[in-house]
């Protein structure tokens, strides 16, 4: 029996861990203000707001119900726009209202819900462009976003006031949230413990992969459920050695003060990375093992030459990342076996990393071609380079030769464009919906030269590699 609260009240179901959050919440309570649009992730039209006591306060994040499995509910808080419903229009509501920020309809409650999700985010994220980076998984047909974007600015200005400190507490007061979100974190502490996951039966973590290939088999049968396993969280520094959990979710890298103190450029790459629905709850091990060619964790780890920490019935092992791939879908992984976790190297001072990637939509979209570099220097000279690259063959790949020759030259203009050369050689995109095997190519050179250029401003520059 899986048990947690819905919006006020605490709900119990028996109904399969691998059945649909959206399809409990609109077919099994009848609480049809979450709409489906896409059922893929990509509308926002059925987001929730999830929230669970992270030592011991309570935190939201927005999720797609629409490829979350009921299991990954339990012991969790579970908003729907009729859980925010109060005798009078919340800020949020009256800001979309106010601004013309809905039209049809169909999208708003999305709209509401990711709103909401930011107003209830820590103080030093309520600024304008993280009100805007709320609503980057909401699709709108009708209004052209500029009202939305108003009524985001809007709420930016009325949470200027809010003070440091309980957000809830000063939420509730001024009637963005009904009085009963008070009362939530002593629910959830009372709440039975979520049942053991089942065993042997298809591994689900976010959901975010596999319910978009496997939907109808998935919806009808108990999951092992990996994304809330305490073990597979958590993100450590220790002895020079970061090691992230594999069940941590591409927000919660976003959110880490190490990573962001490792990688200024942090938000920057990861804001790339689908949207933020979508990154609350989308994890490191099911990027690595859907083994998407244009997986963007795993052109991001694979520079940083990051190894997987293995776990299976014959004991615990380690590979690289960049080895985990035979062939397409084809991995050094069986299937009894769980990744735990994935470690790499803090880079030193002597090096810089950088990431980048083009798709047809700058945000919520896939890669045409992404790719991520590690080079440390010694002085003028490039002591050692790890380059990765997605898109351009039929898995996400190390870029070995060209890593090779790197090594020990001088890093001039000239450099870099021989090695763009040696770089051609070792790919072999293919023709499909993300772009032409030579646009692939093309672009991976410019997204090389680009390393350069956003890593050696003083040195390399768009002129010299012309
Ligand atoms: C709208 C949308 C946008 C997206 N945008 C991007 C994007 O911009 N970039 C990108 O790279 N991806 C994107 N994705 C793909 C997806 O979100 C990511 O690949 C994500 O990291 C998958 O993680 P998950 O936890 O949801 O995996 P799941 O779907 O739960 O699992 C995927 C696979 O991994 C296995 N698995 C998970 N953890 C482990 C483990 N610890 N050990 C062994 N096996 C494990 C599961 O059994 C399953 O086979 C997008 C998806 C959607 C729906
Ligand atoms: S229905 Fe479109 S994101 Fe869920
Ligand atoms: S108001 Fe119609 S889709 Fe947004």
């Amino acid at each position: 029996m899986l048990e947690f609260m819905l919006n006020d009240r605490v709900v119990r179901t028996s109904k399969p861990s691998g059945s649909l959050l959206l399809d409990f919440i609109r077919y099994d309570q009848r609480l049809t203000g979450t709409k489906i649009g896409c059922r893929e992730g990509d509308c926002g039209a059925c987001t929730v707001l999830m929230g669970s006591l992270v030592d011991g306060r309570l935190q939201y994040h927005s999720a797609t119900s629409c490829l979350t499995p009921v299991g990954n509910a339990a012991g969790k808080h579970i908003v729907t726009v009729e859980g925010l419903n109060m005798d009078q229009l919340s800020p949020v509501q009256q800001a979309i209202v106010e601004e013309g920020g809905t039209q049809c309809g169909f999208c708003t409650v999305g709209f509401v819900l990711s709103l909401t999700g930011f107003c209830l985010q820590a103080d030093q994220m309520a600024n304008y462009p993280a009100a805007i980076a709320a609503i980057d998984g909401n699709i709108c047909r009708c209004t052209g976003y500029k009202s939305l974007e108003r009524a985001a600015a809007r709420l930016t200005d009325a949470l200027a006031a809010r003070p440091n400190g309980d957000a809830i507490a000063w939420l509730v007061a001024n009637q963005f949230l009904p009085e009963y979100f008070q009362q939530v974190p002593d629910q959830l502490r009372a709440m039975q413990p979520a049942p053991a996951s089942a065993n042997g039966k298809p591994r689900v973590s976010g959901g975010t992969d596999l319910y978009v290939q496997q939907h109808d088999t998935l919806v009808e049968q108990e999951v092992t459920l990996l994304f809330d396993r305490p073990a597979l969280k958590g993100i450590t520094v220790e002895d020079g050695i970061c090691t992230l959990g594999a069940q941590t979710t591409v927000a919660d890298m976003l959110h880490s003060e190490a990573l962001q103190t490792m990688f200024p450029r942090l938000s920057e790459h990861l804001k790339l990375v689908s949207s933020t629905p979508i990154r609350a709850i989308s994890t490191l091990g099911g990027n690595f093992v859907n083994a998407s060619p244009i997986g963007d964790m795993t052109a991001f780890f694979i520079a940083l030459n990051a190894q997987l920490h293995i776990d299976g019935p014959n004991g615990a092992r380690r590979i690289f990342l960049k080895n985990l791939y035979h062939g397409y879908k084809t991995l050094d992984l069986a299937p009894d076996e769980l990744i735990t976790a994935v470690s790499f190297a803090v880079p030193p001072a002597n090096s810089r990393f950088n990431f980048e990637k083009v798709s047809k939509r700058t945000h919520l979209d896939i890669a045409s071609v992404n790719t991520a570099i590690l080079i440390f220097m010694d002085g003028n000279a490039i002591a050692e380079v790890h380059l990765s690259a997605g898109g351009i063959g039929p898995v996400p790949t190390f870029l070995e030769k060209t890593c090779a020759w790197l090594q020990g030259k001088e890093l001039i203009a000239e450099t870099v464009r021989s090695a763009a050369e040696i770089l051609q050689t070792e790919i072999s995109p293919i023709s499909d919906v993300r772009g032409a095997a030579a646009y692939k190519r093309l672009l991976l050179r410019q997204l090389f030269y680009a390393h350069f250029i956003t890593l050696f401003p003083e040195t390399i520059n768009l002129d010299l590699l012309r």
